[in-house]
């Protein structure tokens, strides 16, 4: 007879976490948190512990011995992307992440503002502000954060469109592994040239210094560049789109906030920016693994157990916020654990601070009076996007003064 484990009962039927839509993701989380801290959940046909308070995810990120990275990058996304940071541990993960990221640093964000950030937002408005309507979500968020990357890449202006389709493709591998390994290989073939040419005449561009730097006294491998390139689409674009799609929907939601922020843009943006990181964490749900038995927390976890870290559980945790439903952006706080904590937080945080601050003031300086469409509020709803994990609206129609 196998000894009684906590997952042989779920506390939740009918409802996979990894594949489903969940129109009311807060109301099904809160009321399992509502019964215990953790619950057992289905996910990929599995049952997984879903991690539910502040206290549990900000402790559980920060141990990466018991929940390696690891354990679940080499299996989800190592197919596609290769050994990025992700899948890497210990010496070899801190000096390539040494190398890597130092470009993204708090103190280096601010250089990207006016050569980069803000012409970028005005020339994607340009296409269409004469015209007085717009889908933001398909003219706007979409494409802002996967052009930021490739002009960082220094990648040709005249190549920005098949780019794009790649950064795409690699978004949707878990609806369709096929085109996403073809846009892996696609991207690679076409950017190791580029790697090369680098090395042989640096730029001062983000490829120049990743093959030029050190750390340690190493520097990266071919392999290891490519595969950082690989994860800066689903890692800094795809959560940069989502994270501005959420909050410009919860802004043009609550027309209420959206006043205030227009009255005071100086004093309101960046908290708007944290709000809505907080009301819809673009990551909502990280699954990780734990790969040995243990006890943690008071939970018995047997060995090979997967596990999900909801973010956006702990971020309307009501022993942390209070009225945690409601976004109000006169909140004030950074709600850092959307970018997870510990040693694989990410690495791009104060540079999708930066994206997200210039694209929204931009947009609002350029768009004066904002506001959805009448009969646009549906689309514009935070939903499930690829999967339960991810979260955004479907569309963002907007009219505004011409
Ligand atoms: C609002 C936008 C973003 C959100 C919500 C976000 C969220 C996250 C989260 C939750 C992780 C941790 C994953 C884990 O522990 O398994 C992470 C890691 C990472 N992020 Fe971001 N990210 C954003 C933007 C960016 C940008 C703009 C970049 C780069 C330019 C970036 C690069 C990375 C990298 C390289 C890692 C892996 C770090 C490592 O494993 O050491 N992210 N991100």
């Amino acid at each position: 007879m196998s000894t009684p484990t906590v997952l042989d009962q779920t506390d939740i039927d009918g409802i996979d976490f990894a594949f489903d839509n969940l129109p009311d993701v807060h109301g099904v989380l809160a009321g399992l948190r509502a019964n215990r801290d953790y619950a057992i959940v289905p996910f990929a046909g599995v049952r997984a512990v879903l991690l539910l308070t502040h206290e549990l995810v900000s402790a559980a990120f920060k141990d990466e011995a018991t929940f390696p990275a690891a354990a679940i990058y080499r299996m989800t996304t190592g197919p596609v992307l290769g050994k990025t940071l992700q899948c890497m541990e210990g010496t070899e993960h801190r000096i390539a992440r040494g190398v890597a990221t130092p470009p993204f640093r708090r103190a280096k964000v601010a250089d990207y503002l006016e050569p980069l950030l803000e012409p970028l937002a005005h020339e994607l408005i340009d296409r269409f502000a004469s015209r007085g309507s717009a889908d933001l979500v398909a003219e706007f968020t979409t494409k802002y954060p996967v052009l930021v990357i490739s002009r960082l890449l220094g990648l040709p202006i005249e190549d920005e469109t098949v780019v794009h389709r790649w950064a795409h493709d690699l978004f949707y591998f878990p609806l369709d592994p096929e085109a996403a390994l073809r846009a892996s290989r696609e991207f690679t073939d076409y950017v190791t040239p580029i790697v090369r040419a680098r090395r042989a005449e640096p730029g001062d561009d983000l490829i120049s210094r990743l093959v030029t730097e050190s750390a340690e006294g190493e520097h990266l491998d071919d392999e290891q560049v490519l595969s950082f390139l690989r994860l800066l689409f689903p890692a800094g674009a795809d959560t940069t789109m989502l994270a501005l799609g959420n909050t410009l929907s919860a802004l043009l939601t609550h027309p209420d906030q959206l006043a205030l922020l227009a009255s005071d843009p100086d004093e309101w943006t960046q908290w708007a920016i944290w709000e809505g990181l907080r009301w819809e964490p673009p990551v909502g749900l990280l699954p990780r693994a734990c790969p040995e038995a243990v006890d943690w927390h008071g939970i018995s976890i047997p060995a090979l157990t997967p596990m999900i870290f909801s973010i956006n559980a702990a971020h309307r945790d009501p022993a942390v916020y209070e009225r945690p439903d409601e976004f109000d952006i006169t909140r004030k706080k950074m709600t850092m654990l959307s970018f997870g904590q510990g040693v694989h937080s990410c690495a791009g945080n104060w540079l999708a601070i930066a994206e997200l601050t210039t694209a929204l003031r931009v947009l609002l300086d350029r768009l004066p009076g904002l506001r959805l469409q009448p009969d646009a509020d549906t689309d514009a709803e935070v939903t499930s996007q690829v999967g339960t994990a991810l979260r955004g609206p479907n569309a963002l129609r907007v009219g505004w003064q011409r």
